[in-house]
């Protein structure tokens, strides 16, 4: 597939974002000859820049974060890039853009062609929308669409708010609301999995699936994100998002086509079926802590508390685990337990998908060996699966012996490759819209969400509780497997 031409306008353009992820994705794009010479990319913040000044930013944002790439063709790339200081909330700036935007038009013959991407502050999220249209700038012969960063509001109310905003200018089919797990190879290979295999697929359900675990876990810390991060913790940064987006995947059915409608369709019926927990059920089912000091890698890591910025008394948490329930025909009985925090031992996220124990123990009479049959999807570092089976060692014995089959992609990217954004904006010049999250979904998480929010709020110290940096995270999300009969699978490599 060829991309059109296009404009695409980068508001935000001297942020963290646009230089580790959006202009080295744009790259690769212009580099795999994705993207042809017609485009045009205006940068827009609110520095004073001149156009040359921006293009030097470029190339050595792509430099840094593209090994390998040749100086020739990023001066090429480099030299479609365009300059514009606006204050986004005064309507002046915005003619400034029309008239930039229109001679580029003319110079790369785009039809009117537009991407607007949303990489600056969520308060601006609805503000960028409304004076794009009510300017008459996405009134063009071509299409107009436009991508938002997360978050998407922090809870119900402002998502709703903010979504009237934005759905005043664009339609709900131009607005690509970005969850860059979604871009993931592993995450988008799910459905192959399950939806390629009959073999997986017909034993996909409560009859022979035990229990579901998520883990994403990271080992760096808050860094230099703590005014944000204060705001959202771990639950509004990773769960309302990430990990909802990754149980869908696990838990929908089947679509009839693999049209974007019919997938996401299949989704939000996830998170109809999802339970929305009562205070009582969140003090039993989510457990949320917050790093102390540890040490990683054989070095001593402060405690969140001790870290810059961060409020010596906050109760904002680092890792949240839960239990959760999916009450249809498919899973009812089948927890989804998850989990995701920051400075943990290691930087993965896998599912593990655990399947019940055969009708009778003829091989196991010692329970000690027996090891549940496990699939896993391995999203990051490693991608690709593998599935535990048990087999007999050599010789004269009936011990069991656990086996691994396993496929690993060999993965071209390190984790902080631009990879899943390549993929994302590419689909979304392309106007495929699968990939990204719908308003039902986005309204449905956050319904979940706040549920949670509020029975911590109303409760803030009793369910507030620590772990040690460079652990797996508190003995509370130990406890709520072990009453279960479970514990957590430790993710593996390879
Ligand atoms: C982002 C969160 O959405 O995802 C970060 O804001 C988090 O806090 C990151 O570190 C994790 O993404 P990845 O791709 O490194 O697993």
């Amino acid at each position: 597939h060829s991309i059109p031409n296009a404009s695409i306008v980068i508001f935000g353009a001297t942020g963290d974002l646009a230089h580790r992820k959006l202009f080295p994705a744009l790259y690769q794009l212009y580099q795999k000859g994705h993207m042809k010479e017609n485009f045009s990319v205006v940068g827009v913040s609110r520095k004073e820049y001149s156009h040359e000044e921006f293009q030097k930013d470029v190339y050595g944002a792509i430099e840094e974060h593209t090994p390998g790439a040749e100086t020739e063709k990023i001066k090429k790339f480099a030299s479609h890039f365009y300059y514009l200081k606006m204050d986004v909330t005064s309507e002046k700036s915005y003619h400034d853009l029309e008239e930039l935007l229109n001679s580029l038009d003319r110079d790369y013959s785009t039809n009117g062609n537009r991407l607007y991407y949303l990489a600056m502050a969520p308060s601006f999220f609805g503000t960028i929308p409304t004076f794009l249209k009510s300017e008459g700038i996405t009134n063009t012969e071509g299409w107009q669409r436009i991508v938002i960063e997360k978050p998407f509001g922090h809870d119900l109310p402002s998502a709703t708010e903010l979504n009237k905003e934005i759905q005043q200018s664009f339609n709900e089919n131009d607005i690509y609301r970005i969850d860059h797990y979604l871009g993931k190879e592993m995450v988008q290979n799910i459905q192959v999995i399950r939806f390629g295999n009959a073999i997986f697929e017909s034993i996909w359900n409560n009859k022979y699936i035990d229990s579901v675990q998520i883990t994403s876990s990271e080992t760096l810390g808050v860094e230099d994100r703590a005014p944000y991060y204060e705001k959202s913790g771990a639950l509004l940064d990773m769960v309302q998002n990430h990990m909802l987006q990754m149980v869908m995947m696990v838990a929908m059915e089947p679509p009839g086509e693999l049209k974007p409608e019919h997938i996401r369709d299949e989704k939000v019926k996830v998170l109809r079926s999802l339970r929305f927990f009562n205070e009582e059920e969140v003090q039993k089912n989510v457990v949320r802590a917050q790093y102390g000091e540890g040490k990683m890698k054989g070095e001593t890591v402060p405690a969140y508390l001790n870290e810059d910025k961060v409020d010596p008394e906050s109760k904002t948490e680092t890792f949240v685990a839960a239990k959760l329930f999916i009450d249809n025909f498919r899973w009812t009985g089948v927890p989804f337990y998850i989990r995701t925090g920051k400075r943990m031992a290691v930087k993965s996220t896998e599912i593990v998908i655990q399947f019940k124990q055969g009708p009778m123990a003829l091989y196991h009479a010692n329970k000690e060996q027996y090891q549940p049959n496990l699939l896993r999807i391995h999203i990051q570092p490693d991608e690709g699966v593998s599935l535990t089976l048990n087999a007999k060692p050599k010789g004269d014995t009936s011990d069991l012996l656990p086996i691994d089959m396993s496929y690993n992609n060999q993965a071209t990217a390190d984790m902080n490759s631009p990879e899943a954004y390549e993929k994302l904006i590419h689909d979304c010049l392309l106007g495929k819209s699968t990939y990204f999250t719908r308003w039902d979904e986005v309204a449905l998480s956050w319904e979940f969400i706040d549920r949670i929010t509020s029975a911590w709020h109303n409760n803030p110290d009793a369910s507030l509780t620590h772990y040690e940096s460079g652990s797996m995270g508190p003995v509370e999300a130990d406890e709520m497997l072990q009453r279960d009969g479970h514990s957590w699978w430790e993710p593996t490599n390879l």
